[in-house]
């Protein structure tokens, strides 16, 4: 295999360039996982995807957030209206034009929301946060997870009358997102702000706008979407407004338009050359090999959050087990997991290299820094160009049994070390390059890997764009909770968990 062959820079990314010259897949397997995906009809459904059909067959509705990304001449009229207000909106925010009951101004943000209406704005403002030189205009927070301890941490930080609250939930049912929308709604009554104007601190994002305006919150303060859009699909939609606000509507716009390059390559690109298809193929060949996990290391702090992100892309999109004919699928993703940089080099990475288990890896690194430490950037880049490498190539026996030898060390040590001292090597990665971090590769990454699920959607014959397995512990929390609340009530509570209820009552 020529390595070129397998590294591309398409021009229209502005120099993003993904290697895959270290995938442990030979041509022929390649050509039979692209004969699968056209076998499995992809390019009709790939079409079916971008011209807004129903593809999203359990829901019944369209999965059409590519079209949240076209220029807004090619939205259509209601989508344009939606992102028009959103950016609008930020701009008054950021120009100080628009401030808070009593004049004051913003100068910290309080995001609430969890799954996908937390993980892509909080992806992105953390990452672009530390590209920007000058200080940020506000101070972001995020709140996804129903738990005090981090209301409070963010409560002890902020003053009630500069903050402002995004409440963003497509459905505006989710009960962790209501429930501490209302508590920092109580937070700014204890503060002694009047309820209308407590009201007039939260942003509503909602595809429920008849549930905002339920709730109390204010028309000009409600940013809504279509319900097309999926959670994990949404932060192209208004969903992207946190990252306006923070990074400017620039950042936002030049990530969507990235995004917008990368569907117009998905949309054309010969299937052998087309990024998102060759990601999901050598997805599927790991998986023949019975590579179950992929992991995501990101040598870039600003990218910590990437790991997050997939996961729930991936897991949420492709963690099924029924095909669209109610069939069993043919298969179901990997679980996607990740760490950062050098760090998980000292945790997860000794599993990578000698356990049982062979898992590929998503690299990520940045050519330049936003920073001036020229050496740590020096050793990031090394580390993570090491590790790719000793991955792949491990070391044998007798090329360790050598190594120890040179050390100078007595034969029967170099007996008893050798075995634990060598690397079976054979671990598949894919390095994606990035000139520098800025919001235009970032929109780029998202969106690949959005269609790389999809493309292995279409392989394993499921719908990438429902989520009915997060339901039924859903139905169970709301049983046990009011059981919390109502010692007399059972309903719902098998004898495992009136046991541990018992318990925590002792408490
Ligand atoms: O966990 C299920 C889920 O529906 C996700 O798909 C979604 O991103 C998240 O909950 C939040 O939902 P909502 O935006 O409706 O509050």
């Amino acid at each position: 295999m020529v390595i070129e062959e397998r590294i591309f820079e398409p021009p229209t990314l502005k120099g993003l360039r993904i290697d895959f010259s270290r995938q442990v897949v030979s041509s022929d397997e390649l050509s039979v996982q692209i004969n699968r995906l056209k076998a499995a009809q992809l390019a009709d459904r790939r079409d079916a995807l971008f011209a807004g059909e129903k593809v999203n067959v359990t829901e019944s509705r369209s999965a059409w957030h590519t079209v949240l990304r076209k220029p807004a001449e090619l939205q259509p009229p209601n989508v344009a209206a939606d992102m028009l207000k959103a950016k609008s909106l930020a701009n008054e925010f950021r120009s100080k034009k628009r401030l808070l009951p009593g004049n004051k101004a913003v100068k910290d943000v309080v995001i609430l929301g969890i799954g996908g209406s937390l993980l892509g704005p909080q992806l992105m403002i953390s990452a672009l946060e530390m590209t920007q030189t000058d200080t940020p205009l506000f101070r972001c927070h995020y709140i996804g997870n129903v738990d005090g301890h981090a209301l409070d941490a963010v409560f002890a930080v902020c003053q009630p009358e500069h903050t402002l609250f995004v409440f963003v939930s497509k459905s505006f049912t989710t009960i962790e997102t209501q429930m501490n929308a209302n508590h920092c709604l109580a937070w700014l009554a204890k503060s002694a702000i009047a309820p209308a104007s407590a009201k007039a601190q939260f942003i509503a994002i909602t595809a429920n706008r008849a549930a905002a305006v339920a709730w109390g919150a204010q028309t000009d303060l409600t940013l809504g979407f279509e319900d097309w859009v999926g959670g994990r699909y949404s932060v192209w939609s208004s969903v992207g407004f946190p990252v306006m606000l923070a990074c400017g509507v620039d950042a936002f716009e030049a990530a969507s338009y990235a995004a917008h390059m990368v569907d117009q390559h998905f949309a054309v690109e010969p299937l052998d050359r087309n990024l998102p298809v060759l990601m999901a193929c050598y997805e599927l060949a790991a998986m023949n090999r019975g590579e179950n996990a992929r992991c995501v290391a990101t040598y870039d702090e600003r990218l910590a959050k990437l790991p997050d992100y997939l996961q729930q892309l991936e897991m949420e999109s492709l963690g099924k087990r029924v095909s669209l004919n109610g069939q069993p699928a043919h298969a179901a993703g990997p679980l996607v997991w990740g760490t950062v940089g050098t760090t998980g080099q000292h945790s997860v990475f000794q599993w990578l290299h000698q356990g049982l288990q062979k898992t590929p890896i998503d690299f990520f690194v940045c050519a330049k820094p936003d920073h001036a430490h020229s050496s740590l950037h020096r050793s990031m880049l090394a580390n993570c160009l090491a590790q790719a490498q000793a991955l792949f190539h491990g070391r044998g026996l007798n090329e360790t049994i050598a190594v120890l030898k040179s050390q100078g060390l007595p034969d029967v040590e170099v007996e008893r070390l050798a075995p634990h001292m060598t690397f079976a090597g054979g671990r598949s990665s894919t390095l994606f390059m990035l000139p520098r971090l800025n919001a235009f590769y970032l929109g780029a990454i998202l969106a690949l890997y959005e269609h790389k699920v999809f493309v292995l959607s279409v392989a394993f014959g499921s719908n990438a764009f429902d989520q009915y397995g997060v339901e039924l512990g859903k139905i169970a929390a709301k049983l046990i909770d009011s059981a919390i609340e109502n010692p007399n009530q059972t309903t719902g509570l098998d004898e495992h968990t009136a046991a541990q209820l018992a318990w925590l009552r002792r408490q």
